[in-house]
């Protein structure tokens, strides 16, 4: 005799609250990125390209795919399904700032930088390549963010794609995450006789550009993609700030209290290094309270979306919380 399966039955129906599912959905778009990014990186030349040498290749493709939480084209999947953005084109916009972020931990992590060896639970690019390769691994994937948004497939519009490209150049170069990048290293007193005392407010610029502005963009790409109203991006821009000041006090704390096998990363170096964080200035409990308060800012920045703002929610929920 067959089983009888209850129906089940919409949200609307029975009342409950509706189903979000921050994870589900996080790992939806990863798949998603990790199959575009396999296609995008692929040995197929390009129209325009002259060959791809196959060690820069697997470089960029060692630097970029099989691992990550994919949080950034998340955001931008997740803010253009506000307005209801055809999927695969905010798939690309995730994809080339993946490409960016990828190049930014590639270079974050050289021994010029943070002379990191474990990235991602495996050893680090110029670990397992070598430097040259690690640094032309981290360029070829900047220049490729920025072919992935020239592409009609982003978008149809050639002044959203020239928007696009202009709101990532300024949040990854010199008024962003590079820029924040060389605040980083000075706060180190790599350009001093020692290490520079930052206050809150100059901690807080420093991790706005250096990990902000990256988050942000994801943030406000989806707001470009869908054409938002002033309103609705100016909402965007708010939920993505608080949520880029978040994440790097997470990070910060991950430092000091995670542990590398969950992290996939070196822990325990910030403080001996002389890094400027939010945990060295406040400590661990107030940077913690500032977490608390920067999650409640996100949400409410979320306000003028409704119930549509849930799953962007639970994610600076996660942002706050993640262990990893
Ligand atoms: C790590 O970013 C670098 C920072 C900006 C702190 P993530 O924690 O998002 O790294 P992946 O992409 O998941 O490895
Ligand atoms: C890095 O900050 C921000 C980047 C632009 C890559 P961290 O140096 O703290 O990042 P992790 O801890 O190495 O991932
Ligand atoms: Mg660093
Ligand atoms: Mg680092
Ligand atoms: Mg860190």
């Amino acid at each position: 005799m067959a089983t009888k399966i209850p129906k089940l039955r919409a949200a609307e129906e029975t009342g409950a609250a509706p189903v979000t599912g921050f994870l589900p959905r996080l790992n939806a778009v990863a798949a998603d990125i990790e199959k575009l990014l396999d296609r995008l990186l692929g040995p197929q030349v390009a129209e325009a390209e002259t060959a791809r040498p196959v060690r820069l290749m697997e470089a960029m493709r060692y630097a970029s795919l099989g691992g990550g939480k994919r949080l950034r084209p998340f955001l931008v999947v997740e803010t253009a399904a506000l307005f209801q953005v055809r999927r695969e084109r905010a798939l690309m916009v995730g994809a080339a700032l993946e490409c960016v972020h990828c190049y930014s931990l590639a270079h974050d992590d050289l021994p010029a930088m943070d002379n990191d060896a474990l990235r991602r639970g495996q050893p680090t690019v110029h670990k397992k390549f070598d430097e040259a390769t690690a640094i032309l691994a981290g360029d070829g994937l900047l220049t490729f963010a920025f072919d992935i948004l020239s592409r009609p497939e982003t978008h149809p519009s050639a002044a959203v794609r020239i928007a696009l490209v202009n709101l990532l150049a300024r949040a990854a170069g010199l008024g962003g995450m590079v820029g924040g990048q060389m605040l980083d290293l000075a706060a180190e007193g790599r350009f001093a006789a020692g290490p520079l005392t930052l206050d809150e407010g100059e901690v807080t610029t420093l991790q706005a550009m250096k990990t902000g502005a990256l988050l942000r963009f994801g943030c406000l790409a989806g707001a470009t993609l869908g054409e938002a109203s002033a309103e609705k991006r100016e909402a965007l821009d708010q939920y993505g700030s608080a949520l880029g000041r978040a994440f790097q006090i997470a990070d910060d704390l991950l430092d000091v209290e995670g542990d590398a096998a969950m992290v996939g990363k070196s822990t325990g170096k910030d403080a001996a290094a002389g890094k400027a964080t939010l945990v060295g200035v406040l400590g661990p409990a107030e940077a913690k309270a500032r977490l608390k308060t920067l999650v409640t800012q996100a949400e409410a920045a979320l306000a003028p979306f409704g119930r549509d703002g849930a799953v962007l929610k639970e994610a600076a929920h996660f942002v706050a919380e993640r262990r990893a």
